[in-house]
């Protein structure tokens, strides 16, 4: 019954490391999925994240029932703060219900399958480029995907007036996914005062901001400054999503551990909403495990084990900086040519290098280099050991 299934094509991303695995090179070099990864090349568990595992270990209280269908009580609490900030108003007056989701993808999924049942307006601008799952997410959740300008090739910067004229064309009531920083694959977010221009025009047009934050904490190393664009559309009393991901920047890619928050109007609605969100869950997944959530609130709640993680994320985004002025400088010295310096002007994970299919595909080819063939590069897979071989890549692609 099953003959006529045709192969599918492996992930964009994904597929990436499926190729690095067959290749045979010593050299071979995978900087194509967004994880970290240490000077030695190594994934890296945060010795904050180990203590927590070890505390939940000694915790003979600790049973393995299920969950309810929103998931931990605490860690929902506890991420919305680290969301919407320890003090939010917003939260004080109950009108945000959180949930908790199967990382970023899953609280992303459901918060679209919540507003294809429950939102009179069915679509969804995306923008143009954005991660390779967000359409499908969208597309298989019910909902209509357009997409909005937001990169300029040409100055490998943001185009602000494009994304301002194709959000201001968007019927009332559209919904908008927006990266809250370090946007992927571009590496280029939009500065506060083009933040509170979007956000203008957003209320003034009556749509819906969706965000997907899945870098709080690597694009700047502060929680805080990279959650500064949701807390604006929070603090004008108006409404939002947010997805939350503890992938990258609590290490817990594996764990699958995120949440969905939806602020509404009032507490009232809040919580018919998050009845509503159940109802999606329920058949999804039923409700999601344990134990990664339980690292997470461990964390969150204990102050100390708070400032170690704020530590140890700021040594990892601080890393990815210095990749990204080693690659520069790597460049410079050896006269290749072009202007390289969007490799520090961008943020994040990723840089966004400009280099088109023909020369990603040589770099994999000749050099064993391994990148999605958008030519974005995660900089948290580069170490000082490697960014010789990646700038000869880069070099021998642009000068072929
Ligand atoms: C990425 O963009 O590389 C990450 O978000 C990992 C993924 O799931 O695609």
């Amino acid at each position: 019954v099953f003959d006529h299934v045709v192969q599918a094509p492996e992930d964009p991303i994904l597929g990436v490391t499926v190729a690095y695995n067959k290749d045979p090179s010593p050299v071979k070099l995978n900087l194509g999925v967004g994880a970290y990864r240490t000077e030695e090349g190594k994934p890296l568990v945060l010795n904050v994240v180990r203590r927590a595992e070890q505390l939940l270990v000694n915790d003979r209280s600790r049973v393995k029932e299920y969950l309810p269908i929103v998931g931990l009580a605490e860690f929902n609490k506890l991420s919305a703060k680290l969301m919407f900030g320890a003090d939010s108003p917003a939260i004080q007056v109950k009108r945000v219900t959180t949930v908790q989701c199967l990382s970023g993808t899953g609280s992303l999924r459901v918060g679209a399958e919540f507003l294809a049942r429950h939102h009179h307006q069915r679509t969804i601008y995306i923008p143009q480029p954005t991660w390779g799952n967000h359409g499908k997410i969208f597309t298989l959740a019910g909902l209509s995907v357009k997409t909005y300008r937001y990169y300029d090739p040409a100055t490998r910067g943001l185009n602000f007036q494009g994304l301002l004229e194709d959000l201001s064309l968007a019927p009332s009531g559209a919904i908008v996914l927006l990266h809250a920083c370090a946007h992927n694959p571009t590496g280029v977010d939009p500065t506060l005062q083009q933040w509170e221009q979007i956000r203008q025009l957003i209320r003034l047009k009556g749509l819906l901001p969706f965000f997907d934050s899945a870098y709080q904490g690597f694009a700047s190393g502060s929680l805080d400054a990279d959650a500064q664009s949701v807390r604006m559309f929070v603090a004008d009393g108006g409404e939002c999503l947010a997805a939350q991901s503890y992938a990258k920047n609590m290490g817990l890619y594996g764990e699958r551990v995120g949440a969905l928050s939806i602020v509404c109007k009032t507490a009232d609605v809040a919580s018919r909403v998050e009845s509503q969100v159940k109802l999606v869950i329920r058949p999804m997944f039923s409700n999601p495990p344990i134990h990664g959530a339980s690292i997470v609130a461990i964390i969150l709640k204990n102050r100390d084990m708070y400032n170690e993680w704020t530590v140890e994320l700021k040594a990892m985004a601080d890393r990815i900086i210095s990749m990204r002025q080693q690659l520069f400088d790597a460049l410079r010295a050896r006269g290749t040519p072009g202007d390289w310096n969007h490799i520090l002007k961008q943020i994040g994970m990723f840089t966004f290098t400009g280099l088109n299919t023909a020369q990603v595909a040589f770099m994999t080819k000749e050099y064993h280099v391994y990148m999605t063939s958008d030519g974005r590069i995660s900089m948290a897979g580069l170490s000082s050991k490697t960014v010789p071989h990646l700038a000869d890549a880069i070099h021998a692609a642009v000068t072929r």
